[in-house]
Formats: structure tokens, C-alpha cells, sequence
């Protein structure tokens, strides 16, 4: 019996697209349009790459990552669903939830004036029900243009409503963590998650100057990355997103990660547009919410 949706074998690739193998034998899907470039895994969904024309890379990508079936890709935009860090009843459970350790599947692949549109999908299945009783599917449809757009839609396909918290874990890539500030943030209230969770107010810009693991609490608004040593903006746009975590491992837990490089920390942030700890999303049976992120980058 043939099941629901369209079928690899069925998708017409558009000439600025192919499937091809990548790292560890892993299938990415590469795009080479007029107005980008880009990378999306199978594996988690998982962005790994997105440059505009004519400019570089904004998304960073570990040179230690896994490679592998059922493990996390490091850097990138890992989706995390349906639980943000730890799984609070479960700490065994995997860390930001299931599904970028799961193949997604490959509905369509899009090309629109100068632009790819990919979209994947994943569903519950007995393995997710393991960790999570709910029945749900996620559509995520990416297009690689002049704009980086990521839109993840959560549909609860079973009977009962469900709470669950969701995160785009965006790692941009920077020239040094050390010289960027980051804008847009200024007067929020944030969880620091590097001092007991305690609640604290942003004074001014966000500086990176010691590990940070942040929280902003009732955040929608554009935020920017100002990066001198590229000489490039970034900007964050969001639709139906009202938490955005703000993330760098900075020296020790850099050298305590397995696939982290120790010296990479100082090329990477991550700005995440997210609906976790406080406002995590609650979707009624049969009903969908949809979450945006839009990614622009600039000159300075
Ligand atoms: C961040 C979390 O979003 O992701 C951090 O706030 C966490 O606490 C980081 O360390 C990386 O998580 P992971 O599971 O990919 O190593």
C-alpha cells in the first residue's frame, strides 16, 4: 500500500536542486539557485549551509560534528521538539527531544523566482510514542533565497490537545564572538541558565564575554547580530515565536563537548527563535501552530 504524501522517487527536482550524499553517507538535499546556495540534511531536517549570492556562509557548522544515524548534528539549525534541553520527567531522554535524530521525509523541492523551497515532514511513530505519547506531524518548509526562511508547523493529528516547547537552534557564524553585540534585546528579562536559572533584566546590548545561556523571555522582535570582523549584519526576523534563547559554550564546556571543536566557540553564536520554558505552544486535536524564522544579512 502506498502511504500518505508524495514518495522520494515521485519528487521532480527543479534543475537548481539535487540529492546527494554527504557527510557520513548522510542525504542532503544541495541547492544552487540564482539568489543562494544551501544545504538541508534528511537527518533532523537539519539547514547546514545558506549563502546569498556573493556572500559568505551565515550559518556555522562544527568541524567535530557526529556524522551518523541517531546522532545530533553540531551547528546548523537542529529543530528541537517537543521538549528544549532535558526532558523535565525523562533525563534520559535525548536532549532537545527526538526529531533531529530522526530521517525526515522529502515532500517537494520548489524553485521560485531565483529561490528553493524544500520542504520535509516526520510523524509519531511507535519509536516517538516511547518518549512521547502524542500523536502530531511536523511540516518544515525552508527556501533558500536572498532570505533564509524556516518555517516549522506542528500539527496535532490526535484527539487531545498537547503542550510542547520548539526551537529553530540557530548557529550563525561570526568572526569573533568576542567583538559582536547583538541588538534588539535590550530591557527583555531573561532566564540565565549559567546562574541557577535565576531571572535577570538585559542591560543595554548583549556582549559575549564568558559562556552564555540565555533565555530572553517575551522576545518577538527582530534581533540583529552586529559582527565588525565580518563586516556583516544579521538580522533574525519571527512570526508566532515569543522566547529567544541566545547561546556560546565559551572555553570549558567547549573542551567538554565530544563534538565541539575547543577553539571553536570563538566563531559561532547561536540565536534561537524558539517557544520554550515559559511559552511553550499548546495545539488543540486536530489543529496546527506555525513558527518563522526569517534570516536577512547585510553589509556593514
Ligand atoms: C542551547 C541550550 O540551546 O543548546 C544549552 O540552551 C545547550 O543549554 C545547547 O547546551 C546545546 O545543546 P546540545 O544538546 O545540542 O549540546
Amino acid at each position: 500500500m502506498k502511504s500518505q504524501g508524495p514518495q522520494e522517487g515521485d519528487i521532480v527536482m527543479p534543475r537548481e536542486a539535487e540529492i546527494v550524499v554527504g557527510n557520513g553517507g548522510l542525504r542532503k538535499v544541495h541547492v544552487h539557485a540564482a539568489e543562494a546556495e544551501g544545504e538541508i540534511y534528511l537527518l533532523g531536517a537539519h539547514v547546514t549551509s545558506w549563502k546569498p549570492a556573493g556572500r559568505q556562509d551565515a550559518i556555522w557548522l562544527s568541524e567535530k560534528s557526529w556524522w551518523e544515524d541517531g546522532k545530533p548534528i553540531r551547528g546548523g539549525v537542529p529543530i528541537c521538539f517537543p521538549w528544549f534541553g532535558p526532558k523535565k520527567d525523562a533525563p534520559d531522554a535525548p536532549a532537545h527531544g527526538f526529531v533531529r535524530l530522526k530521517e525526515w521525509q522529502l515532500e517537494a523541492v520548489e524553485p521560485q523566482d531565483g529561490a528553493v523551497t524544500v520542504t520535509l515532514s516526520t510523524k509519531s511513530d511507535a519509536t516517538t510514542k516511547n518518549w512521547w505519547a502524542a500523536d502530531f506531524e511536523l511540516r518544515y518548509r525552508v527556501t533558500f533565497g536572498s532570505k533564509l526562511v524556516m518555517s516549522l508547523e506542528v500539527m496535532n493529528t490526535g484527539n487531545s490537545s498537547f503542550g510542547a516547547e520548539e526551537a529553530l537552534h540557530t548557529y550563525f557564524a561570526v568572526g569573533d564572538v568576542r567583538q559582536i553585540h547583538i541588538a534588539g534585546l535590550e530591557d527583555a528579562h531573561y532566564i540565565d541558565k549559567t546562574d541557577d536559572r535565576k531571572e535577570k533584566k538585559q542591560e543595554g546590548k548583549v556582549s559575549i564575554t564568558a559562556e552564555t545561556d540565555r533565555v530572553y523571555l517575551k522576545t518577538s522582535q527582530a534581533v540583529e547580530i552586529v559582527d565588525p570582523v565580518l563586516r556583516r549584519r544579521i538580522r533574525v526576523r519571527k512570526e508566532n515565536s515569543r522566547e529567544t534563547v541566545v547561546w556560546n559554550p565559551w572555553i570549558a564546556k567547549s573542551k567538554a563537548m565530544p563534538d565541539f571543536g575547543d577553539d571553536e566557540w570563538t566563531g559561532m553564536v547561536c540565536v534561537e527563535t524558539c517557544n520554550v520554558v515559559t511559552n511553550s505552544i499548546e495545539v488543540a486535536a486536530q489543529q496546527k501552530h506555525r513558527m518563522t524564522a526569517v534570516i536577512e544579512t547585510e553589509s556593514l
